[in-house]
């Protein structure tokens, strides 16, 4: 099986469904479409009366979606950011998904500027009619403000380091490739852990450029309202600074009386899962039952 392949395994996917207890005629939103491949298992569980609302901010992964779920009717796509789904939702639903960060797709297109594995040009952005690039933060953003950056959301402890190199490398000339900047990272920092520095330089970028947190914080506030008693939430996240997040919201939500918990401690991927689908490692999925 090639790597790409791998990246196409919906993530936790048993446990998910399970969780989200989809029953027939119900009505679940997906609010990180992707591929589709969770969105296809819960129209599996559906019967012919529920409905799905399928919602991607990236047009070329509803594009996809529809592709592979042509063969469907009760699923609608919704090309938004899922920070608006209380304006998008009608009528409270009985379930909610996310499965956080990007998806195979955006990360096996080098145009994308996702993959820290392929040359591609510095874009990052998940939905492409945002104006903000990755190119325009590394060569027109402040040193300050791109430590803070790196800092915030990629935890880096080199960021200064990074920064300064950043600001001498582009002084010569622009820096228009993903890796023209991996390269500039791994000559800035001492350690023999280069490829996870690189990493969360490119996770600090992604996640300031799509506002990532903002977006999530708001769907949380926002999902015991969407939902109807009884309904449920899973949050599968990918990194320290979002499952806190989910950690700290559901306690919250718990402590008003509108929650219970579902997972007391986040659930992870089998050795199983992780052997035939790497991206399954840092999955932490979190789940909650509306009172
Ligand atoms: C990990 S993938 C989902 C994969 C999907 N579960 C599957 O089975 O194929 C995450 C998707 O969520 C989308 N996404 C990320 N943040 C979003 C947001 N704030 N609003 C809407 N979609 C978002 C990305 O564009 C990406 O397509």
């Amino acid at each position: 099986m090639s790597d790409n392949a791998y990246h196409h395994i919906p993530v936790l996917l048993k446990e998910s469904i399970d969780l989200l207890n989809v029953k027939e005629g119900g009505t679940y939103v997906d609010c990180t479409l992707g591929g589709g491949g969770h969105a296809e298992a819960i129209l599996k569980g559906l019967g012919v009366r529920g409905q799905v609302l399928g919602i991607d901010t990236d047009l070329e992964a509803i594009e996809a979606a529809k592709k592979r779920l042509a063969a469907h009717k009760n699923i609608k796509f919704v090309h938004d950011n899922f920070k608006n789904l209380k304006k998008i939702l009608t009528e409270k639903v009985d379930g909610i998904l996310l499965d956080l960060g990007v998806s195979s797709y955006q990360i096996d297109q080098a145009s994308r500027g996702f993959s820290i594995r392929e040359d591609g040009p510095l874009d990052m952005r998940m939905d492409q009619s945002l104006a903000l690039t990755a190119e325009t933060i590394i060569n027109q953003f402040g040193q300050e403000e791109l430590v803070k950056i790196f800092s915030e959301y990629g935890e880096e402890r080199f960021s200064k380091r990074i920064a300064k190199a950043i600001v001498v490398g582009r002084a010569t000339s622009n820096i228009k490739t993903t890796f023209q900047l991996k390269e500039i990272i791994e000559k800035a920092i001492p350690t023999w852990k280069k490829r996870e520095s690189v990493s969360r330089i490119f996770q600090s970028l992604r996640i300031f450029i799509n506002q990532e947190l903002d977006s999530l914080k708001t769907l949380l506030n926002d999902a015991v309202d969407c939902l109807n008693p009884g309904g449920r939430i899973v949050v599968i996240s990918y990194h320290s600074l979002e499952d806190r997040i989910v950690k700290q919201t559901f306690r919250a939500a718990k402590a008003d009386g509108k929650m219970n918990l579902l997972t007391k401690k986040p659930l992870r991927a089998t050795e199983d899962e992780i052997s035939s689908n790497p991206r399954a490692k840092s999955a932490k999925l979190r789940a909650g039952e509306i009172i």
